[in-house]
């Protein structure tokens, strides 16, 4: 064809291996001509994403339901905990009340009745004042944690993040060009002694982080808990350095042991914190609701960006979520989802102690969805998922939720999605994959 070797059109190539590898993720968009003889154009990309990695999360999700693999990889809640009656005979009722509003544009900021909804429910549940004007109704805590970014921080910036972090928070913070700073945690969570000297550190040399950023109840991914001291101790750092603490909290209902410890948020006394939560891990995470509570010109900040990101939130889903808090369906809903997670850390956490290789180290959490497992420091966790994968298991290799992949010898294992069953055999399968691993190493040695 004349315009494959025309100078007019260098865009234009024949061989699909020439292609970026991230092309696989975007949809293929085909010149009308190269479409008849299968060739596509080649876009001059920006350097936008160029900092950021395929998460191996969403890569795995993909095996979650090959029949089998046992996947411990996503950070998938049970299917069982979904209020599916509920969610159905709320949908059944607002379709014949309110069609003309559930299926129209929503408020950028969110459904209002919602806001007044979560406004109660956090004074109730998190004693977290909080107005209406005060909260941003997100498509799920992710988008928050993107605007989040994007408005406290200009690319380049430093920000302060526990070690390991949320695969999630490492993907929205380097989509924003981040300088991410992880700070090590200790069973009482991220150190804040050395959260203090970094930010000396970095002070000093005119790079004072924009925020500090926790998952302060059962993290993801390690289950560890902040403890009240810590919280005490961040939130005075806080204030001293004047540096805005973002609390990510999806997890602190999930609580299967112990007694709550306070949110940050509810021990912030001059608006230092930027708080965010979700109803994927207590309703379902299909429906796409999160919401950010913040001061209020950050509030409008956060509504000015979401204008370019998507408008709204889904206004079906604000509807459902608001009758599913007002209608006292979530307060029954959350014992019930405790009581079955509780049950699957327990059996996990048991079957580890009977069949884990001698060497082999995890958390024991108090909440959540995750354990965080680290193994003989000569095996590395993401090369060993080739043999889990033929052993028939999966899991998330612990690089993913380093921002720089410096550790390799560890492992996220979710316990809230598999069936019973499944739990067993898969930490069986997992265990032959460690023994099996340590074994090809002494050979090798
Ligand atoms: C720590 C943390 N933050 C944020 C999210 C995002 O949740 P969603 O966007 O479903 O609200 C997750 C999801 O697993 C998470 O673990």
């Amino acid at each position: 064809m004349w315009f494959l070797k025309s100078p007019r059109n260098p865009n234009v190539i024949k061989s699909k291996s020439e292609r970026d590898p991230i092309e696989k993720y975007s949809n293929k968009i085909y010149s009308p001509r190269g479409y008849l003889n299968g060739d596509v154009m080649r876009f001059d990309f920006s350097n936008s994403l160029s900092n950021m990695r395929p998460s191996e999360i969403r890569e795995l999700l993909r095996y979650a339901t090959a029949t089998d693999l046992i996947s411990f990889g996503g950070g998938m809640p049970n299917p069982e905990s979904f209020p599916v009656g509920d969610l159905k005979e709320i949908i059944d009722d607002l379709i014949l009340t309110s069609s003309k509003d559930i299926f129209q544009y929503g408020n950028t900021g969110g459904l209002d009745s919602l806001r007044d909804e979560i406004s109660l429910m956090l004074k109730e549940m998190d004693n977290i004042s909080a107005s209406h004007s005060e909260i941003n109704v997100t498509s799920g805590s992710q988008q928050a944690l993107y605007e989040i970014a994007k408005i406290l921080a200009s690319p380049g910036d430093a920000v302060i993040t526990e070690l390991p972090t949320y695969v999630g928070a490492i993907s929205a913070f380097s989509a924003n060009k981040l300088d991410m700073h992880g700070i090590p945690m200790d069973e009482e969570g991220i150190m804040t002694d050395k959260v203090q000297s970094e930010i000396e550190l970095l002070s000093g040399d005119n790079r004072k982080p924009k925020f500090i950023y926790v998952i302060p109840d059962f993290q993801n991914p390690t289950g560890i808990t902040l403890s009240q001291e810590r919280r005490k101790h961040l939130l005075d750092i806080s204030e001293d350095y004047s540096i805005p603490i973002v609390e990510d909290d999806p997890y602190s209902n999930l609580r299967y042991y112990g007694e709550p410890i306070p949110r940050i948020k509810s021990l912030d006394r001059g608006g230092n914190v930027i708080y965010t939560s979700t109803f994927s891990k207590v309703m379902c995470p299909g429906l796409r609701i999160g919401y950010v509570v913040g001061q209020e010109d950050f509030i409008s900040r956060v509504n000015l960006l979401k204008q370019a990101l998507d408008l709204s939130t889904n206004t079906l889903s604000e509807y459902i979520a608001r009758e599913y808090i007002k209608r006292g369906i979530m307060k029954k809903q959350i014992p019930k989802t405790v009581a079955l997670y509780r049950r699957k850390r327990d059996l996990m956490l048991e079957t580890m102690k009977k069949e884990f290789p001698e060497g082999t180290d995890w958390t024991k959490p108090d909440g959540g969805m995750f354990i965080w497992a680290s193994v003989d420091s000569h095996i590395d966790t993401t090369e060993m998922r080739t043999r889990a994968m033929k052993n028939g298991v999966l899991y998330v290799s612990g690089a993913s939720f380093y921002p720089h992949a410096e550790k390799k010898n560890e492992m996220r294992i979710n316990f809230s999605y598999s069936s019973d069953e499944d739990i067993v055999n898969g930490i069986r399968r997992l265990s032959k994959t460690i023994g099996e691993e340590l074994s090809s190493i002494s050979k090798t040695a």
